[in-house]
């Protein structure tokens, strides 16, 4: 007889799951998992607690009616085939900022691929000191532990690595979405998705890189502040439908992790074309606001490094960090 381990609530979940709209009988679930009747009565109760519905029939036995919109390792682990991202997930109702917690994890030694997840944040932050609107069980915020064998010079590539995932997982849910320079995901023009990348650095090797995202998956217009409402849109806007968050989390960590691997094994140049490829500011006319500066011209390419080519009268430019604003097409 298995201890009566937390872990087999997961396993009870699990079995539900497996047979859909099936009746189990509690014989056939203490059976196969080798617990009690009694014990898989309490692992019934402890689930509907935290908001899964079981019917329970007599002379049936249960069935999964409903799952919880929640993001905990319970909803997750059984839709995750990733080795080593979100594997170990730290989950929270409410958080100040993912990045910030997951920032704290890596410094205390936490591993490649730790996740921190929350349902809402109350200070998220966004590139250049702006704040992340981060309405409760509406949206994805997460924050990835990574610890790359990297120069910190390469350290930003990471980056654009992190938004081409992004875009498949959006365009993978039914999502025309494309990236504009560095790492804003759009939809329609508009914002759906960010990356914060945050490092810390010996002088010649990475310690770890935390990639902080925030997708819009299913807020409304009004679940944005009233300044963002014509700059924003969401999965839910963009199909007029819905999407399980915890299916899109899923698809996210592993596109994350597939592009992170390709990194690893082939080096930049993959990225680069990767990221071309789902490219909506290159051919654009742009303004990009960097140091002060306003540089108004055609965005023609990225080099090597990752750094964005605008093409002015005056000649090329080169930008490494700033904000680009998209003028009408040519
Ligand atoms: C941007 O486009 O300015 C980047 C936005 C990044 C937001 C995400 S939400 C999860 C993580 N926690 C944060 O505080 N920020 C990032």
């Amino acid at each position: 007889m298995a201890a009566d381990r937390p872990e087999s609530e997961e396993l009870v979940l699990a079995f539900l799951a497996e047979a859909g709209d099936e009746y189990l009988s509690g014989e056939a679930i203490s059976d196969k998992l080798g617990l009690t009747r009694a014990a898989v009565w309490k692992h019934v109760e402890a689930l509907r607690a935290q908001g899964y519905r079981i019917d329970a029939v007599s002379a049936r036995g249960y069935r999964l009616a409903g799952v919880p919109d929640r993001l905990t390792a319970l909803e997750l682990r059984p839709l995750l085939n990733t080795h080593d991202l979100g594997q170990i997930l730290h989950w929270y109702e409410e958080l100040g900022s993912t990045s910030d917690r997951a920032k704290e994890l890596a410094d205390a030694g936490a591993e490649h691929g730790e996740v921190v997840i929350a349902e809402a944040q109350t200070a998220g932050r966004g590139r250049r000191g702006r704040s992340w609107a981060s309405p409760a069980r509406k949206n994805l915020y997460f924050s990835v532990v990574l610890r790359p064998d990297l120069t910190p010079a390469r350290a930003a590539e990471l980056t654009l690595v992190s938004s081409v995932a992004l875009c498949d997982a959006l365009r993978q849910a039914g999502v025309a979405a494309g990236i504009k320079w560095p790492n804003d995901l759009l939809a329609s023009e508009k914002k759906i998705a960010g990356i914060l990348t945050e490092l810390a650095a010996e002088p010649d090797q990475v310690q770890w890189v935390v990639v902080g995202a925030g997708v819009n998956v299913n807020a409304r217009p009004e679940d944005f502040p009233e300044e963002l409402r014509g700059e924003a849109t969401s999965i839910l806007i963009e199909r007029g439908q819905a999407a399980p968050r915890a299916l899109f989390a899923a698809a996210c960590f592993t596109a994350l992790e597939g592009w992170i691997d390709r990194h690893a094994e082939e080096g930049f140049s993959v990225i680069r074309d990767a990221w071309r490829e789902r490219s909506v500011t290159l051919g654009r006319e742009v303004v990009v606001k960097a140091d002060g500066r306003e540089i108004a011209g055609v965005a023609e390419d990225i080099d090597e490094s990752g750094a964005l080519l605008v093409r002015t009268p005056a000649g090329v430019e080169r930008v490494l960090s700033g904000d680009v604003t998209l003028l009408r097409p040519r």
